[in-house]
């Protein structure tokens, strides 16, 4: 293992009915609160009506920004930002998924910044201070409302990036599975697709005596493989919801990647994907993911053959370790496509046309990747093998 220090003060609170914990949640933080959520999804399904009448209840004040773009923009953080010094707003509460639950944090954190919002999502400046925010999460992917990274997109520069800073750990994070219930079959089937890249970000690594960190990873993926089949046929079932959502905190909340390095190129690469055609992130880490784990296999083969046999079910009796390790390469890609996922980037019509100014954007800040370095040849295989 390397050394590590581990420190996750979000304050996670799940289960049914926890909503009611938000009361007393908020008053800590002060009276003046901008609530932050997307596209209407939480006006349809009663969470927005729920949740001003809490914030009613306490006399907050509140003040809202609506239309947060899944794949947020920083001309959204920067509208929040603005609201936030105009009208004095103290605290912060994201209602939605990772697009909304980003986007508050950077707003949080551009609020305190003395410069444009884009210098610290670009590592140009550091981030020292942030107001507090809180999240009430409404669909099990990122893993955002327990760690303190945000992904923020420009459009106009076609670039995604992510950041984050010790100071974007949101205050606490409500997780009732039953705001899951209304998410779609098309990003339920992203956020599984998400949470499983996450977990496969920090399996592969070169760090020697890591059993139990394995072992999570793996138990991890091995739940979610039971759960996500029967969740697709059965969108309503709360207990379904109940461990997908649980299983999608766990997977990227610092747990897993104690001790160990993650590797974190494929979601380098699918970001730079989405920051020129906007798809879904757990759509192009579909796409993504089993070309990269080809493209690295020779790395380490035993690490794969092992994901192969504990995770896949792989029988590796009589067989080569290398083709154990690519029949689980091959299990995974058709596990994604019974669920529905999409496996070729021409699934979004995308062609060879921007392939290369995709492997621009994902090559911003130079070679990456620590399972393997990647550089621009690299990303531009994974992409062609892709299309
Ligand atoms: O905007 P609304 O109307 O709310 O609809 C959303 C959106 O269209 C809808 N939705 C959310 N909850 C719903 C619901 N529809 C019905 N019922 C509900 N309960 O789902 C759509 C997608 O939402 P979004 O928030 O974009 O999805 P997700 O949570 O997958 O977040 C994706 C973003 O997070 C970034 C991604 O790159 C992308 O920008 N990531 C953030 C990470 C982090 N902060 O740690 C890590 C990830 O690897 C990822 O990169
Ligand atoms: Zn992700």
């Amino acid at each position: 293992m390397k050394p590590f220090t581990f420190r996750n003060p979000t304050k996670l609170i799940f289960g049914k009915g926890q909503i009611e914990q938000l009361r007393q949640e908020v008053t800590r933080y002060g009276k003046k609160v901008l609530l932050v959520y997307g596209g209407g999804s939480i006006k349809r399904n009663g969470l927005y009506d729920e949740v001003m009448a809490i914030l009613a209840g306490i006399g907050a004040d509140v003040v809202e920004l609506p239309g947060v773009e899944p794949n947020p923009r920083v001309s959204t953080v920067r509208k929040g930002v603005d609201l936030c010094r105009k009208e004095g707003v103290e605290f912060l509460l994201a209602v939605g998924g990772g697009s909304v639950i980003d986007c508050t944090k950077a707003i949080a954190a551009g609020v305190k910044f003395d410069g444009d919002p884009w210098e610290f999502i670009t590592k140009k400046a550091v981030v020292t201070d942030a107001l507090p925010f809180g999240v009430i999460l409404t669909l099990a992917a990122t893993g955002s409302e327990m760690n303190a990274g945000s992904v923020i997109t420009n459009w106009e520069t076609k670039e995604k990036y992510g950041w984050g800073s010790p100071v974007t750990f949101p205050q606490f994070s409500i997780l009732d599975p039953t705001y899951t219930i209304t998410v779609p079959k098309e990003h339920t089937v992203y956020g599984i697709v998400d949470m499983m890249s996450h977990v496969f970000e920090q399996y592969f690594h070169h760090t020697l005596n890591t059993p139990l960190q394995d072992r999570m990873c793996e138990a991890v993926l091995n739940t979610v493989i039971e759960a996500a089949p029967k969740l697709v046929n059965d969108l309503e079932n709360y207990e379904l919801r109940e461990t997908i959502m649980y299983s999608g905190t766990i997977a990227l909340k610092g747990f897993l990647q104690m001790g160990v390095r993650g590797d974190w190129a494929t979601h380098n690469i699918e970001h730079a994907v989405s920051a020129v055609y906007d798809i879904p992130h757990g759509g192009g880490l579909a796409i993504l993911f089993p070309n990269w784990m080809k493209h690295v296999l020779d790395e380490n083969v035993s690490r794969f053959a092992q994901l192969a046999v504990r995770v896949f079910g792989v029988d590796p009796a009589g067989k080569a370790e290398r083709d154990v390790a690519l029949e689980g390469i091959e299990r995974l890609r058709a596990f994604w496509s019974s669920l529905g996922a999409p496996s070729r980037l021409m699934d979004y019509g995308i062609g060879d046309e921007q392939l290369e100014l995709m492997a621009d954007k994902a090559m911003a800040f130079g070679e990456f990747g620590h399972f393997k370095k990647l550089n621009r040849d690299d990303v531009l295989a994974i992409l062609r093998a892709s299309l």
